[in-house]
């Protein structure tokens, strides 16, 4: 244990603060900073501020992500960097916790290490990696994804978003698009301190999540071309509705999860109808279907559920049905050791901790790909996330920032006895 150091949860707090107030949503806690939008890159260039004020050195890749490196008088900067980190775009009805405290977390571990004096023998990294939430841009953690180089950064570029942007020109646009090397180089190890955005924690009254796994992930468009007819005239048997196959998969979708039981859950969160007109039958729909479970041969059997479900209705509606995918994480297993070393510094500081998966995707789950990683969660308030009310207490989230602190200066080699 790095003796008698502890972060300042009112910095912490104050900067959380400080950074929610960029796509404020008015009347709520909550943010809305879509990837590379004009927000997410007002809020970028107020946490590279803060990490020029550290004296980091800041490298920018050419998808965007931002990495801050700092050294203290006596590291050894040809050593690989202890990283931690995680995104600050957020969904469109985000909460001012979700990522941002894990970047905000390695800021405040920086700043307590140096103004103590002391120096790490490693280098310590944080980043903020573009594009986590994958709401504008499929897949999520895109940003990582290409950094550990699980995707060329030339493919990512030419992402088209849900608005009919690139990737590649809304970078430009923003100013952006950095000259470091994709993929990036390996730090030491990836720690992530993040919000459970689900009950379990608030549930057991238990302050720290040591998160050992990831699930898998499915993320499939399914577009459905049908035929506009008139609402009134068009006798039923004589109808091509994309609007009702739509519907139709959206509640077959539940049934689906209902029937495989387990943690599979489904999420239809998103359907766009063609012309979308009271007295239209709708020739077109596009929905997507979010599909999650932590065993990987049960979501394929969920996959493949749903495909053959759309086959029927397509047959029976006479539609075309398209499905393509948008995203496919497998289940990610963490690094064993430094799990156990959240669990044992959690105790040390005499926090109570419970070994547990994250149903949420992270950027820590592709480091995982490259180098030792791992995850700190800290409770939600009723379990809510991708939602302005989501809430965690300045409590809580000293306490995760202090275990996240621990571990990044014994990763990092601090001596400060
Ligand atoms: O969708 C997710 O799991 C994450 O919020 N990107
Ligand atoms: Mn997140
Ligand atoms: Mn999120």
């Amino acid at each position: 244990m790095v003796g008698m150091l502890y972060v300042n949860s009112e910095r912490l707090w104050g900067r959380i603060n400080d950074l929610a107030q960029v796509g404020a949503i008015d009347g709520t806690l909550g943010c809305s900073r879509l990837a590379l939008t004009d927000e997410d890159a007002e809020g970028r260039r107020l946490v590279i501020t803060w990490m020029q004020d550290l004296g980091m050195d800041i490298a920018i890749d050419g998808i965007g992500n931002v990495v801050g490196t700092w050294y203290g008088p006596d590291t050894d900067r040809d050593l690989p960097a202890v990283m931690t980190g995680s995104h600050i775009d957020t969904v469109k009805t985000g909460g001012r916790f979700d990522g941002n405290l894990g970047v905000l977390a390695g800021l405040e571990v920086i700043e307590t290490i140096a103004e103590q004096g002391l120096s790490p023998v490693h280098p310590i990294s944080v980043g903020f990696f573009t594009g986590e939430e994958g709401s504008r841009y499929a897949p999520d953690m895109l940003g990582s994804l290409v950094y550990v180089g699980g995707l060329g950064l030339e493919s990512a570029l030419d992402i088209s978003g849900i608005d009919g942007t690139k990737v590649g020109e809304e970078l430009d646009r923003i100013d952006f698009r950095g000259q470091s090397p994709c993929p990036g180089p390996i730090p030491k190890a990836f720690i992530e301190l993040h919000i459970e955005q689900g009950p379990i924690l608030e549930a057991e009254n238990i302050s720290i999540g040591a998160v050992d796994s990831v699930q898998g992930i499915s993320w499939t468009q399914i577009t459905i071309e049908g035929q506009s007819n008139h609402a009134g005239t068009t006798p039923m048997h004589m109808r091509h509705d994309a609007g009702w196959v739509a519907g139709e998969i959206t509640s077959y979708v539940r049934h689906l999860v209902s029937e495989i039981g387990g943690n599979q859950v489904g999420t239809v969160g998103k359907i766009d109808l063609v012309p979308n007109l009271v007295n239209v039958v709708a020739s077109k729909a596009t929905l997507t279907v979010d599909l999650r479970n932590t065993d990987d041969e049960i979501l394929k059997h969920a996959e493949q559920e749903l495909a053959n479900f759309c086959d029927t209705l397509s047959s029976q509606e006479k539609v075309q049905i398209h499905r393509e995918v948008l995203a496919r994480f497998e289940p990610v297993a963490f690094d064993k050791a430094l799990v156990g070393e959240v669990i044992r510094v959690s105790e040390s500081l005499d926090i109570s901790v419970k070994q547990m998966t994250s149903g949420a995707g992270h950027d820590a789950q592709m480091f995982a790909r490259v180098c030792p990683a791992a995850m700190i969660f800290v409770p939600s308030e009723n379990g809510l996330s991708h939602n302005p009310a989501e809430f965690t207490s300045q409590r809580e989230i000293e306490d995760g920032s202090n275990v996240l602190l621990q571990i990044m200066a014994k990763l990092s080699g601090l001596r400060h006895d």
